[in-house]
């Protein structure tokens, strides 16, 4: 039987929570589709932190390279440990360790769930640049807190790393629609982003099957909430691609859907998938917290994985439960719970 290692790191508040729920139904999926999913947890989180006085584990990052893929639920704690020092300790270091240069976020209204926009029939993948560009980190302040104070922050844009998230982009338009937007700003930045424009057009020459667009980032912006069904797969650098995701989070009915695979293309290292919301230190620990971020993040693992099959089907159950409407958290509009919601999205698996 085919078999995959999952390292799960379910880390602080409702992560704990989405993650068991979300396994619920990826074990029922591996039952129902033939494989097997074997688990090894980590407690590596804010309270190991308190601890241990780190994150996780010195060996943390040679263990976790032995799995297949590894499922977070979210790290950060604010009131006992600083946010700096939570993302710095496990998620970065994670993306960094792993090279995992495609963070990917599929953005689209499943049925039943009421999004802020009047068009509903929108169906984005997002790929954002993870590991360079505007976060490179680079730069300093010299003259601190004097009038002649300077703060420099250096993006970084290399071709190596624009041209392989580019063609990330390229090879998923081809998969869907055929249609690739180019997040740009060429107008503005005239040495990076007209460095991602050459690289964009000399991959667009390659791909001459796939329909290539470039917009600023301003003006795309304001059409994920004008005309979202006008764009399907969507590239952008780090910077830009962070913010459209919360644009994009946003018109799918908010953060409890919105799920992230960080993933390298190239193989051979663990994916890293996620919900995009953060620990909810107000709704932690009573089982108030939408799971459907995190089954859907499951979802795009087993894909990754080569479990198309079965990813599709926790799609289909979601939809299912969704369109049915009546097992909800409360930020759909219910009364349910988090395992409520994850047993009825199990249920819908088996039957599908
Ligand atoms: P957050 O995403 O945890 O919460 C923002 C708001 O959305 C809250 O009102 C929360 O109740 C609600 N919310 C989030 N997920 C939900 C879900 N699944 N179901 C229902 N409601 C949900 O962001 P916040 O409060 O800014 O950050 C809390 C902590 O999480 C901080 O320590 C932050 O650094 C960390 N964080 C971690 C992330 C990660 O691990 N990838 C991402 C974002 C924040
Ligand atoms: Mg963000």
């Amino acid at each position: 039987m085919r078999q995959y290692r999952i390292a799960l790191i379910p880390g602080d508040g409702i992560g704990t929570e989405v993650v068991d729920a979300a396994w619920q139904v990826l074990a029922a999926a591996a039952a129902r589709h033939g494989f097997a999913l074997a688990a090894e947890a980590f407690p590596w989180s804010c309270a190991h932190y308190l601890a241990h006085g780190r994150m996780m584990d010195a060996d943390g990052l040679e263990r976790l390279s032995a799995f297949d893929a590894i499922l977070l639920g979210a790290v950060g704690w604010p009131a006992t440990v600083p946010d700096s020092v939570s993302l710095h300790g496990l998620l970065l270091p994670i993306r960094k360790a792993f090279d995992l240069y495609v963070n990917a976020r599929p953005h689209r209204l499943l049925p039943g769930v009421r999004g802020p926009l009047r068009a509903e029939d929108f169906d984005l993948l997002v790929i954002r640049e993870n590991t360079e560009g505007e976060y490179s980190g680079a730069g300093g302040r010299v003259h601190v807190g004097t009038p002649h104070e300077v703060a420099v922050e250096t993006s970084i844009f290399t071709r190596r790393g624009v041209e392989r998230v580019l063609r990330h982009g390229f090879e998923q338009a081809r998969r869907r629609s055929g249609r690739l937007a180019s997040v740009t700003k060429s107008n503005a930045q005239k040495h990076t982003m007209v460095f991602w424009d050459e690289v964009t057009e000399q991959l667009a020459a390659e791909y001459a099957d796939v329909q290539c667009t470039r917009y600023h980032v301003d003006a795309i912006a304001a059409r994920l909430i004008t005309h979202p069904a006008s764009l399907d797969v969507v590239v952008a650098s780090n910077l830009f691609g962070d913010i459209l995701t919360d644009i994009g989070a946003a018109i799918q009915g908010g953060l409890g859907f919105a799920a992230s695979a960080n993933v390298n293309p190239g193989g051979g290292v663990p994916g890293m998938f996620e919900p995009v919301h953060g620990s909810a230190p107000d709704i932690a620990g009573r089982g108030l917290a939408n799971p459907l971020a995190t089954i859907w993040a499951g979802a795009l693992m087993l894909e990754h994985l080569g479990e198309a099959a079965a990813g599709a089907a926790i799609i289909a159950a979601m939809e299912a439960v969704t369109g049915a409407g009546r097992v909800a958290t409360p930020d759909m509009g219910g009364r349910a719970s988090t395992a409520e919601v994850a047993a009825a999205v199990a249920a819908a698996l088996a039957d599908g």
